[in-house]
């Protein structure tokens, strides 16, 4: 499959610049052109994580199906989970365009989008639609000229209560300034006390705890983790996704394309997402969820995240290089790893390379 697309389809996408492919595939996967991939059930592969049972550990990032036009498709192809947004309350256009930019060589991507999306009423219309038990995350984030930004987050939480498997709370996307101050100490400790305390009332009326999450970006100090890792702790959230895009650009060979402003992602950002990743199960101890996200291109690289300290793992950027038959394969390709490892579950192999991991400095 992925041979396949690199020779043909991929090669047609590259064509067009990213954005516009990035629609195609959406329109793709919206009219089922896109060949539905079923992947054996593995019982190894499954697990309980924050009170919801994921039938494999690979979920789609935030950031390909912002308006939530497409959860099913994903789901069909092979990923276990799929998050959509970010969402912000009032629709928004993002930055001027060109604002996705590849580089080719390091199969990496930098965007600079500003969170463009049709706002909640959109997206909350297409998934009240959806019937189903397909695991949909709802990832939620602040307009940019909120006057309120926290109050925007706790928006998120009451609007999309009855229709998200879990919430991203993301604070950590580098193109909407101000945002990743969010993540400084007394800033999101009001953050969360308000996001929790509006899920926990939605969680008295409906009777459903909604797991919440909370999504950082990997350009942190060893202070700003031991914050982070302290807040999430004392405020007892659900999980941390890590991480988002990062704003640096160490060792690319595309030096052209690296000059543009906005967020890395894809290969390049694998290493130092891994890291950041197991300092942080490091600072949490081994019962908060993790999901690790991050340059994961194969069933290796995700199994990596694992051996750092994931829970789950998810991608975002690998796909436009690889093509819609990556989860397939990746989900296929753990059950060979667990064979070769000779393990009863994947958690099994949860934590094995934190400590190396956590010694590395990026
Ligand atoms: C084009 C693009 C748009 C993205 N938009 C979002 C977003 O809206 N919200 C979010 O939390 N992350 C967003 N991300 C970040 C991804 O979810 C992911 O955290 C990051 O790209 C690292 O994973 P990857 O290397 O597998 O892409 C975006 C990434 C890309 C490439």
């Amino acid at each position: 499959m992925i041979d396949l697309f690199k020779s043909a389809a991929r090669k047609g996408l590259f064509l067009f610049d990213p954005e516009t492919a990035h629609g195609m595939s959406i329109a793709a996967l919206k009219s089922g052109l896109v060949p539905v991939c079923k992947v054996p059930s593995d019982p190894r592969l499954r697990q309980m994580v924050a009170g919801i049972e994921f039938a494999n550990p690979l979920g789609m990032a935030a950031g390909f199906d912002k308006n939530a036009e497409v959860p099913e498709a994903l789901l069909k192809i092979g990923f276990g989970f799929t998050e959509i947004g970010t969402v912000t309350p009032k629709p928004q256009a993002g930055n001027p365009k060109p604002r996705i930019f590849r580089l080719v060589d390091d199969e990496g991507v930098i965007n600079r989008l500003g969170f463009n999306n049709e706002g909640h009423a959109a997206a909350f219309a297409r998934l009240s639609a959806i019937g189903g038990s397909g695991i949909i995350g709802v990832n939620i984030g602040a307009n940019k000229d909120s006057d309120d930004r926290i109050d925007d987050y706790v928006k998120g939480i009451r609007r999309f209560y009855s229709v998200a498997r879990y919430f991203t709370a993301n604070i950590s996307s580098p193109n909407t300034p101000g945002l990743r101050d969010l993540q400084a100490r007394e800033s999101l400790s009001a953050l969360l006390s308000a996001v929790l305390a509006a899920r926990d009332e939605e969680a008295l009326k409906s009777g459903r705890k909604i797991p919440v999450f909370l999504k950082i970006a990997p350009d942190l100090t060893e202070e700003g983790m031991d914050d982070i890792a302290a807040e999430a702790l004392s405020h007892a959230l659900d999980g941390l996704i890590v991480s988002n895009t990062t704003l640096a650009r160490d060792g690319l060979k595309d030096q052209r394309q690296a000059k543009e402003a906005g967020g890395l992602s894809g290969k390049p950002v694998f290493e130092k997402s891994t890291v950041v990743l197991a300092k942080i199960r490091k600072r949490v101890g081994p019962d908060l969820p993790i999901i690790g996200v991050g340059g994961v291109s194969s069933a290796e690289t995700a199994l990596e995240k694992i051996k750092a300290g994931a829970d789950l793992v998810q991608l975002y950027s690998c796909m436009v290089y690889e093509g819609p038959g990556l989860a397939g394969d990746i989900v296929r390709g753990l059950s060979k790893l667990l064979d070769r490892e000779k393990v009863s579950s994947i958690r099994d192999l949860r934590d094995r390379n934190t400590n190396y991991w956590a010694a590395r400095n990026v």
